[in-house]
């Protein structure tokens, strides 16, 4: 046991710059530093983690160097020679163990325990924000969930929230601030059908409040058909959008009111998942559309077609059209006004958009008209950049389109509770087997059962490559076995109890192991990373950072998923032959069971779910 008065050195509190970024970021320093000593020319490092076979890491960058400078060059006569400079030429750095170069050129390398446990220890003491990677933006739009007024908000707009919201915390996890926007559709000719059948409908509404249209999915539909079966009402609603539009007070106050109810349904998912939003919908960007209409006009970027104006856009045999024939302005218009708001007003440098990918062609075609006018870049891949992120389809057991048999589309908070309920009563099973039910409150109950629930759905979606259709299934994504939040979650809380179950202080062992000269003195206090299990998780865990910028960079939470289960395998696989309590290493492989359960709980709020600390 460690006492207390050990002789220590102040930890680093804050990152330094030479050891900042990811383990890729900090070795692509390394290589490029030997790049630049080979090389006038600027060389990006190309570096990637390869087959344990290999090493730990590889650079690639001798091949290409090689079809650059064949026949200009005597100094190299193949690729391999390119590799063994770049190889000799690193610096003289802890973080390497060794380096060797295979076939054409490849320069393997594999890092040293001593670096790897350090690196681990660091993140133990400082926390694991010592691990967020380093991205180049500063700030960015998220623009996810985005349902519709009066509309059903239906799975397509869960996976967008669930996307968005785990987009959103990587993001700003990584130091971006992130503006999170949820941009409705408030906006548009539906609301003069609407306000005009609740005039008819209840004449007293302004009394009523709430209570007057109860089911606002049922009085779309009723006003839809109305005004569909019914020409003198749809004339009435068409001047009920004018007068909307051009503000009068009752159609406004209406339209408030119409857009309240949606808001607080909206809410409740919302609150369920535990999802931060702020709305700024459609309506908030129309009184923009005609100055930045006007732009377009003066550059010569307006045409008339079949009495709409449109913007031509090479690559599409249909124009973007801006204005509609009746002279209203539409999705596409308001888009424009949105993005230039974002990008002039906000300063926002990356702009992310989240919908079904059935959307894609409008998002190309109105990024292309932006890139036109020249509030983007040419180039795609340049800040400030937007992207368009699609989503697959949510499937049924049918393979169709999810729905539930007693209506057309799911609710969503349906859905949540459902999937809350199932995990409670496995919970209470499983308590009631191993005869555990009498240590849990019912409210721990019920915040396991959410944390497991909402959780499984979070999780379900996110796993997949999020262009993937997938089927949404209870069974499978609440089963405890295999790649579900439930074996994750459980996984997590396993863990947690093997540090408990060992008494052992925890945090004195993470000051202890850091304590240098403590260290030097008595060889105990660090994690020792000899057994080729320990290293393969350790190697593991301090993959993290460059996992969330990879994540990040391509929009791809899916990435993380996949790091997190196989994180846990390789812990089931130390476990199991690494014995911890009671061994001579059990300090070091404490900290090794510390280390993962914290990485997995950053995963874990990364996506958005709650971990769970026993069960
Ligand atoms: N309201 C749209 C829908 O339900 C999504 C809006 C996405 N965001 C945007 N800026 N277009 O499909």
């Amino acid at each position: 046991i460690v006492p207390m008065s050990a002789p220590c050195e102040a930890p680093a509190t804050s990152r330094n710059i030479e050891g900042a970024g990811s383990a890729k970021q900090q070795l692509s320093r390394l290589v490029k530093e030997s790049l630049d000593s080979l090389f006038p020319d600027e060389v990006q490092p190309i570096v990637a983690a390869c087959q344990a076979k290999f090493g730990d890491y590889q650079c690639n960058n001798a091949m290409v160097i090689w079809s650059q400078l064949k026949g200009k060059t005597t100094q190299f006569k193949n690729p391999s020679s390119i590799g063994q400079a770049i190889a000799k030429n690193l610096p003289e750095s802890e973080m390497i163990e060794s380096s060797s170069v295979a076939g054409p050129g490849f320069v393997n390398i594999k890092f040293s325990n001593k670096w790897i446990s350090k690196h681990i220890q660091n993140m133990l003491v400082n926390g694991i924000e010592q691990w967020a990677p380093i991205l180049s933006v500063r700030k960015a739009v998220v623009d996810f969930s985005s349902p519709n007024i009066a509309k059903e908000m239906h799975v397509g707009h869960l996976r967008s929230t669930i996307m968005g919201d785990t987009l959103a915390r990587m993001l700003e996890f990584s130091n971006v601030e992130v503006l999170r926007r949820n941009h409705v559709g408030d906006w548009g000719t539906q609301f003069g059908m609407l306000i005009e059948y609740l005039f008819e409908q209840f004449p007293n509404w302004e009394d009523a409040g709430d209570q007057a249209i109860g089911d606002l999915q049922a009085f779309y539909k009723a006003s839809k058909k109305k005004f569909d079966d019914d020409p003198d009402f749809k004339t009435r609603a068409q001047q009920a959008v004018v007068k909307l539009q051009s503000g009068e007070d009752k159609y406004r106050h209406a339209w408030q009111n119409i857009c309240e109810i949606s808001r607080k349904e909206f809410d409740l998912v919302y609150q369920r998942l535990k999802v931060q939003l702020e709305e700024k919908g459609e309506s908030f960007y129309n009184p923009y559309i005609r100055g930045i209409l006007e732009e377009f006009e003066r550059n010569n970027l307006i045409k008339e077609s079949e009495g709409a104006r449109v913007v031509e856009i090479d690559g599409y045999d249909i124009p973007l059209i801006v204005v509609k024939k009746d002279g209203g302005y539409n999705y596409a218009s308001t888009d424009l006004a949105c993005l230039w708001y974002r990008l002039t007003e906000e300063k926002a440098e990356w702009i992310i958009y989240i919908t079904d990918v059935g959307q894609q062609q409008h998002f190309d075609m109105f990024f292309s008209a932006a890139r036109l006018i020249g509030w983007l870049p040419a180039s795609k891949d340049a800040y400030p950049k937007a992207s368009h992120v699609g989503l697959g389809l949510v499937l049924g057991s049918d393979g169709k389109r999810f729905r539930t048999r007693s209506s057309e589309v799911v609710r969503l908070v349906e859905l949540l509770d459902e999937a809350k309920n199932r995990s409670k009563a496995e919970l209470i099973k499983r308590l009631e087997d191993n005869g555990k039910i009498t240590d849990w409150t019912d409210a721990e109950l019920e915040s396991t059962a959410e944390a497991v629930g909402y959780g499984a759905i979070k999780y379900a979606d996110l796993k997949n490559n999020r262009l993937t259709n997938y089927t949404f299934s209870f069974d499978q994504m609440l089963n405890d076995k295999g790649n579900t939040a439930v074996y994750l979650l459980y996984a997590h809380a396993r863990i947690c109890s093997i540090i408990n179950k060992s008494s052992k202080d925890i945090e004195e062992f993470k000051k202890a192991s850091t304590c240098m000269s403590w260290k030097i003195n008595t060889g105990i206090g660090k994690i020792v990373l000899d057994h080729v299990d320990e290293r393969a998780l350790g190697l593991h865990l301090i993959q993290f950072a460059e996992i969330v910028e990879e994540a990040c960079s391509n929009l791809l939470p899916n990435v993380l998923c996949e790091y997190l289960y196989n994180l846990s395998e390789m812990f089931t696989r130390f476990y199991t032959s690494c014995q911890v309590i009671g061994s001579e290493q059990q300090e070091s492989r404490l900290l090794l069971c510390e280390a993962t359960a914290i990485v997995m709980r950053k995963c874990f709020l990364l996506l958005g779910i709650t971990p769970v600390y026993r069960i």
